[in-house]
């Protein structure tokens, strides 16, 4: 029943029936030859009229990778995941589905292979969870395409699957300074005083959010002009001071006669619809609302015309939330409700059972699948199509809508472009944020492991809510989650409504100054960080990257809570409470130990490979830089772009020889693919008691300002070398 067709000498495509085309892949298919195909490597296939089961038998030591935003270990053995697109505000480990589907996994043992099943609504990925040794993924369709990808090496499976669905997303540069947000800063004068507070207070910041509440009853594309009456003399003033504001974008348009966006869209019917062909109606924030039919690129070309309110204030990006969509309730499952209240009312039961009986329905009005199987978008071709088919499309659909606007409306601007919802190729055109995570030590972790397999799906750009989203945050917390999100390339502080304050100096004086340090150091990476963040996009090798993924060893591939930063630098973040340390493994080669507090002071020790303890006071981050490779940092400023950078600091161990690519761009704009970046290539040498240095600058375009180099190289008994260069 299966078509194969070869895609590259390591891909194939397996394809059943006929899939719907969800635009994850960006190759043009229509050419490919497919001959007919009994089998899949690797897999057993059942199926029958509802679902293709694939079945793998799996080897004691195999490990799986990928399965994008779901939680649990970073290895997926032994869990369910559930692939469809959930406003699940609750993390617990119990949880099989959030926001994001992706199903692409990677399977890592003595046959390795990689898997992406491109089709738009539920699958479940059952890892070795029912019988321990076995996989079973279902798939409840029988139209679907099945890549796979044959290759040993993780890192070519990854490359494989960019080379399909395209390469990662490229925000601006100021998207890798601090960032603050609330739910929510309820007045203009709220924004500008926590801005101007993070000037004051010498912390440095890029970007500023308003949430919901900047909006006119939540209507979408309005401005609050009671609380906000000169939010774009707001966004002019704050961008002279470096900072860029963020508003929030929901997809459900508010149901009100005379809002311009719901007349037009009832006018020009974009909205999804019911059975009855009438507008669908589901409610979010603003009560009652209308869902724009995102997978019509009429619809889509309407809804991105309405970001100009934006752009022509000045504004450089988007934060599309709540696409799932998400849905709070709708008439149909209140209705239900109150049958199911009548019906505990009068059942013959005890009250504990009435209870539950309550509680129950209760529990299936938000986001409830028979909501979801009740609406239906018009494709391009007028066919209607049943919402729940596409479902996990929607947040994808959205942010196409956005990025495709968004090249016209910013023209050759790169803008910082957000998603909650997710599905493979969003990752070309924006990047997505792990949602309502809590004040935690427990989704600390999660953040950690979420890192490393959305950088897999090609998500480079992300991190969580710093602090966490609900729950009341320590200061402690805050602070370690700070400094874990110096290595979160979205570094961006964020809470929920009713919630402690968690700005920075919302606590104490010490808590003050440790933070403003902590987000000063990530200022001080930034040549390190825009650098391999941009090679990585060009080698399609991910950013953030397991230890399992550069080292050979079984010890590696337990160990999820040390992760490679760019190529350099292995970053081993204090995770629990009140740990003053951690156990840190150090895998086959020397590591430079940095235990970091704040960019001027530089102490480091060479550590052999093995496990330590390693100390970490409140202010310290233990980072670790590989032997042979450096790390490039400079001085801290207020927002990216407030100075040139003229100075780079070198660090690192040598023992041979180390290599460094320095790259820089404008920054803001595509030119960068025409060639316009520069490089500086700085080559250390090892020699008895000191080394020998080489710069080579290849800088057609004048992209790179620097003047000056101070190199500090250690040697393996610890003694370090400094000299400056003027190039
Ligand atoms: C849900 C989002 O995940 C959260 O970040 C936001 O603050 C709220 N919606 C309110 O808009």
């Amino acid at each position: 029943m299966f078509k194969k067709a070869q895609i590259s000498a390591q891909t194939h495509l397996y394809r059943s029936g006929e899939p719907f085309k969800t635009g994850a892949v960006i190759l043009d298919l229509s050419k490919v030859n497919f001959q007919d195909s009994p089998r899949i490597p690797y897999f057993e296939i059942e199926t029958n009229d509802k679902e293709t089961n694939l079945i793998y038998k799996m080897q004691e030591d195999d490990v799986v990778y990928g399965l994008g935003e779901t939680l649990g270990a970073l290895n997926k053995r032994g869990k369910i995941y559930q692939f469809y697109a959930t406003d699940d505000p609750l993390h617990t480990p119990d949880k099989k589905a959030l926001y994001g589907s992706h199903p692409f996994m990677i399977l890592d043992g003595e046959k390795s292979f990689g898997l992406f099943i491109d089709y738009p609504s539920e699958i479940i990925f059952d890892i070795g969870f029912t019988h321990k040794d076995y996989i079973k993924i279902t798939i409840f369709s029988k139209d679907l395409d099945i890549y796979l990808f044959e290759c040993d090496e993780k890192l070519t499976i990854i490359k494989e699957y960019f080379a399909l669905t395209g390469k990662p997303y490229i925000p601006p540069k100021w998207a890798f300074g601090f960032q603050q947000s609330r739910w929510s800063y309820f007045s203009e004068e709220e924004v500008r005083y926590v801005a101007n507070k993070y000037r004051e207070l010498d912390i440095p910041l890029d970007v500023i959010y308003t949430d919901i509440d900047y909006m006119d009853g939540y209507k979408v594309f309005t401005i609050n002009r009671e609380t906000f009456p000169n939010y774009e003399g707001m966004v002019k003033d704050l961008a002279q001071k470096g900072i860029k504001v963020i508003p929030i974008i929901d997809p459900g348009v508010k149901i009100e006669e005379g809002y311009h966006v719901y007349e037009e869209g009832k006018m020009n019917k974009y909205f999804c619809v019911d059975k009855n062909r009438e507008d669908f109606v589901a409610a979010v924030w603003p009560g009652l609302t209308h869902f724009p039919d995102f997978l019509n690129s009429d619809v889509r070309k309407w809804w991105g015309r309405q970001y100009k309110i934006f752009t022509d204030m000045g504004i450089k990006g988007v934060w599309n939330d709540m696409n799932e969509p998400s849905i709070f309730y709708t008439p149909t499952r209140v209705q239900k409700l109150f049958e199911s209240l009548e019906k505990a009312k009068v059942e013959e039961n005890e009250l504990g059972q009435k209870l539950s009986l309550i509680q129950e329905a209760i529990k299936n009005i938000p986001n409830n699948r028979e909501d979801y199987k009740s609406f239906y978008h018009k494709l391009d071709d007028g066919t209607l199509i049943n919402h729940d088919l596409v479902h996990n499309l929607y947040g994808l659909k959205m942010t196409e809508a956005a990025s495709e606007a968004l090249k016209t409306l910013l023209p050759n601007e790169r803008p910082l472009l957000l998603s909650r919802s997710s599905y493979p190729g969003l990752h070309r055109m924006a990047s997505i944020w792990m949602g309502d995570n809590m004040s935690w030590w427990e989704h600390m972790l999660v953040n950690i492991r979420l890192l490393q397999s959305l950088n897999m799906m090609g998500f480079f750009y992300t991190g969580a809510d710093i602090g966490g989203f609900g729950g009341d945050a320590s200061p402690e917390l805050v602070i370690r989650w700070m400094q874990l999100g110096v290595f979160n390339p979205f570094y961006r502080n964020h809470a929920a409504l009713n919630t402690r304050p968690q700005e920075p100096w919302q606590f104490d004086e010490e808590s003050l100054n440790i933070m403003r340090d902590t987000v000063r150091l990530r200022y001080a990476l930034l040549p390190y960080t825009y650098s391999e963040y941009m090679n990585s996009v060009k080698e399609s090798e991910p950013f953030i990257k397991p230890l399992s993924f550069v080292f050979d060893g079984k010890k590696e591939k337990d160990i999820e809570d040390q992760f490679m930063y760019g190529n350099s630098l292995m970053v081993a973040p204090v995770h629990e409470q009140n740990k003053k340390g951690r156990y840190v493994y150090l895998p086959d080669v020397k590591w430079l130990n940095w235990t970091a507090t704040k960019f001027e002071e530089r102490n480091m020790t060479v550590y052999k490979p093995g496990d330590y303890y390693i100390e970490a006071e409140l202010s310290q981050i233990p980072l670790f830089i590989k032997e042979n490779n450096l790390l490039v940092l400079t001085e801290p400023m207020n927002y990216v772009g407030e100075k040139e950078i003229t100075e780079l600091w070198i660090v690192g161990l040598v023992t041979s020889q180390a290599v460094y690519t320095y790259y820089d761009d404008d920054g803001l704009t595509y030119n960068f693919a025409k060639g316009e970046f520069g490089h500086l290539k700085i080559e250390i040498l090892k020699e008895s008691n000191d080394f020998k240095v080489q710069v080579e600058k290849e800088d057609p375009k004048n992209m790179i300002k620097v003047n000056k180099i101070h190199f500090e190289i250690y040697d393996e008994s610890g003694n370090v070398v400094k000299k400056d260069m003027i190039i």
